[in-house]
């Protein structure tokens, strides 16, 4: 991604030397999302529970980027103390920093097991090679998400020359919930960049409005023509012959298809359904619980504090980052983060190695091998 002109990922690490080459201390940076689009701003975690804080308070989120912040907790929690007791305790409690996206947990235990393997003595340095591992990963397995999307934007494009192709997005699913290029947003980016006239449509996503705050931010510094409407106009513009596709990315995905994705995700697949428009979500292999095989009863979703409903957050005319509460002081709310938008309402599941009907994810995924 570029920022003004700056290439970043969503997090990094340096190293900050003290006394000597020797006494190497592990800084991690990311980039603190709850204060865009109004402020870039950076943090720094040397410590596992910094990172906990991190993911459970949002500023560092999105299933893949929540499963890297995780794995760079276990580099921090061996620098802190490398046995395996110390290791498995904050892997636990970095797991349950937030219930329903696969990745986090995939990633903590991908490097926990790694680092089991190895002496106490090798084990931190050996984590922090694992986490650039990790993260780099996450990078071409979203390049290649983009690649495949952009051939069904590509065929889209071809059946309607000379006009916008334009796709309903929801939440953010882009730069900033993976480490870098985003899976919903990775076909979208892929296509512009290949010259086709391409328009987002951005469901606000309420109530914390990634879409309004996060995705509209990372399209424009793109130059992605876009716009942002609430979370209600889709279905209205559906039904208007405006929406070409919708694209989403997921938490978690069960062996037969369903999309576990944030809150409202459903809603805009039934009605895209309803009015047969194709209806994608892009997911790289680690959002894949391959587990799962009846989501409803087995996907834990993770019910978020009801002031998330009751203050919104934005800057006031003089400019401050404020909150405002809209509820009336008595009025209970209820926050549920996700929902499962079953197999059947999904056209297609856009992967790294291919894009597969729900019902053949399993086979052709495992035959793309
Ligand atoms: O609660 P969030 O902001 O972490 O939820 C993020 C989403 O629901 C994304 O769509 C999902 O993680 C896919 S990210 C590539």
């Amino acid at each position: 991604m570029k920022i003004n002109g700056k290439n970043y990922r969503t997090i990094w690490h340096q190293w900050l030397t003290q006394n000597g080459a020797k006494n190497k201390a592990l800084i991690v940076e990311y980039i603190n999302q709850n204060k865009l689009p109004h402020q870039l701003l950076t943090e720094q975690a040397q410590s596992y529970q910094q990172i906990i804080h991190a993911i459970s308070s949002m500023q560092v989120r999105g299933a893949p980027l929540i499963g890297a912040s995780g794995a760079y907790g276990m580099a921090l929690a061996c620098a802190e103390n490398p046995s395996d007791e110390a290791l498995k305790q904050a892997a636990h409690e970095l797991i349950s920093a937030r219930p329903t996206a696969v990745n986090l947990s995939w990633a903590v235990q991908r490097i926990l097991q790694a680092l089991l393997t190895q002496a106490e003595s090798e084990r931190f340095e050996y984590a922090v090679e694992l986490c650039s591992q990790l993260c780099d990963e996450d990078v071409a397995l979203n390049q290649a998400i983009g690649q495949h999307g952009l051939s069904l934007i590509q065929s889209l494009a071809k059946s309607k020359p000379f006009q916008p192709v334009h796709i309903l997005t929801h939440c953010n699913a882009g730069w900033l919930a993976t480490v870098d290029w985003g899976t919903a947003l990775a076909p979208i980016y892929a296509a512009y960049d290949a010259g086709i006239d391409i328009h987002v449509w951005v469901d606000e996503t309420r109530p914390r409005n990634q879409g309004a705050a996060l995705t509209a931010w990372e399209l424009a510094q793109h130059g992605v023509a876009h716009t942002v409407i609430c979370d209600n106009a889709g279905g209205h513009l559906m039904q208007h012959g405006q929406v070409d596709m919708v694209i989403v990315g997921a938490d978690r995905v069960s062996r037969h298809g369903d999309v576990c994705n944030k809150i409202g995700t459903y809603l805009k697949a039934l009605a895209a359904h309803a009015h047969q428009i194709p209806f994608y979500a892009a997911v790289p292999s680690p959002t894949i619980d391959w587990q799962v095989e009846q989501p409803l009863k087995q996907i834990p979703i993770e019910m978020r504090s009801p002031d998330e409903v009751r203050w919104v957050s934005g800057i006031d005319r003089d400019g401050k980052l404020n909150s405002v509460n809209i509820m009336p002081e008595a009025s209970p709310a209820l926050n549920p983060a996700f929902d499962v938008t079953p197999a059947h309402l999904v056209t297609g599941i856009i992967t790294e190695r291919g894009v597969f009907a729900p019902s053949q994810l399993a086979a052709g995924y495992r035959e793309s091998a």
